[in-house]
């Protein structure tokens, strides 16, 4: 297939240009003689970015797919310009050992709408992390949340940084001090209230602590309190890095009025969430992924419901209605879901629009608007947090590996199953 991109704005973090764009195959090329078998898009007054890459996806398979299918979850994320996702490892079984990876990856291939790459799960599990290839990170769990992939023991935390370290492998830490969680489930009932700052600014502050001595690269997963921008800001350096979700960029602890929006890391502040926005534009934060983590509404219905809000579909509509609200560029989204993710977690030849490139791309129109509602939604929840929100500034055409995914906010007619493990 071919494809030009007639006069479109293309935006990477850098800068934007005015120019036409050729896809050939897989990749992006300098030019090709315009033939007959060439699709020609008009992208005058569109934007080319390059597709987003979500590095924190909950996909549920194996054990969960009465929540999500890799085939339900793949759809949602390329109706959103998702173009690549990276699969968090706490499903059942959890993903810690090569034999259960290699499962995963059995389990998946051939299923999927968009590239994907599986994280590992670090527990006590050292002689498998000795033995791990072929994954784009290690997740490790500080305070417990969905699954039992919990490790308190910093002995072990210095184990996993250091095999990390050695392998050039980083790791994901989901940073909340699990002691205090536990003690403070005994003074209070309120989910934002037993998990507060402090928690994750504990747990924080001894991961880049930690990181400090052994050198590793390190990855701070959906960071949420203005404490651990500032732990973050100061420790800076291309081997620190660290994303924020959109729940927690969109919504405050005082709109949590029920299971529907409780998370771990759970909602913050007004203060919290004015610093994340800051932190975003002034560099510290690297990128933006959306713990896509989706229960049933009947699982959210109930008292004592678990954790997690779904999201991979929204994201970019989120952050391109807050460009249109002036909050950010369009540059500023080509570095934090795109080029950042990529070099954090090593996706060569993906979140950059440049020639030699695999054509991984979203266009979009900043004029166009809709409301986010119930029947968009392609994850197998079938809900979302973000139900009845206008958002200015919508994907209208995702391009994986070189082929048309979704065009007019649809899934194409002829949707394959282009998707490759990365
Ligand atoms: O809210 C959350 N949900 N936080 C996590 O760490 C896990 C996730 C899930 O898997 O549901
Ligand atoms: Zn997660």
């Amino acid at each position: 297939m071919k494809l030009i991109f007639k006069n479109v704005t293309v935006v990477n973090s850098d800068g934007r240009e005015v120019r036409d764009v050729f896809v050939d195959g897989e990749k992006i090329v300098a030019i090709f003689d315009e033939g007959e078998d060439v699709r020609v898009i008009d992208g005058t007054g569109q934007f080319l970015l390059p597709g987003v890459i979500d590095a924190h996806v909950h996909f549920r398979e194996p054990g969960a797919s009465h929540k999500e299918t890799w085939e339900t979850g793949s759809k949602a994320a390329v109706l959103g310009g998702v173009t690549t996702v990276l699969d968090m490892p706490n499903n059942n079984p959890a993903i810690t050992t090569m034999e259960h990876l290699q499962g995963k990856r059995d389990l998946v291939k051939g299923r999927s709408y968009c590239n994907y790459g599986f994280h590992f799960g670090g527990s006590g599990n050292f002689a498998a992390l000795e033995e791990l290839e072929g994954s784009p990170a290690v997740k490790v769990y500080m305070g417990a949340s969905t699954g039992d992939l919990l490790v308190d023991e910093p002995t072990a935390w210095e184990k996993i940084f250091e095999i990390c370290e050695r392998k050039n492998l980083p790791v994901i830490v989901h940073a909340e001090n699990d002691d205090r969680i536990r003690e403070r489930a005994k003074e209070f009932t309120v989910h934002t209230e037993i998990r507060d700052c402090e928690c994750a600014r504990i747990a924080t502050s001894a991961a880049v602590a930690l990181r400090e001595k052994i050198g590793n690269k390190l990855h701070i997963a959906h960071m949420s309190c203005k404490e651990e921008v500032e732990i973050v800001r100061a420790n800076k350096n291309e081997n620190l890095s660290c994303e924020v979700c959109p729940h927690h960029l969109f919504f405050t602890a005082d709109e949590m009025k029920d299971g529907f929006l409780k998370m771990n890391p759970p909602l913050r502040a007004q203060e919290d969430v004015d610093a994340l926005w800051e932190a975003m534009k002034d560099g510290t934060v690297n990128c933006i992924a959306t713990d896509h983590a989706p229960h049933t509404v009947e699982e959210k219905g109930v008292a004592g419901p678990p954790s997690g809000v779904p999201g991979v579909e929204f994201s970019l509509p989120l952050m391109l209605d807050a460009v249109n609200a002036g909050r950010l560029e369009l540059e500023d989204l080509a570095r934090l879901m795109g080029s950042e993710p990529a070099r954090i977690f090593g996706l060569s030849g993906r979140g950059v629009v440049r020639e030699g490139m695999v054509a991984d791309l979203v266009l979009v129109d900043m004029d166009l608007s809709r409301v986010v509602s119930k029947d968009l939604v392609q994850s197998k929840c079938g809900w979302s947090p973000y139900e009845g929100r206008h958002l200015k500034g919508w994907p209208v055409m995702t391009i994986v590996n070189g082929e048309v995914v979704m065009e007019g906010g649809e899934l194409a007619e002829d949707l394959t199953k282009v998707g490759k493990l990365l």
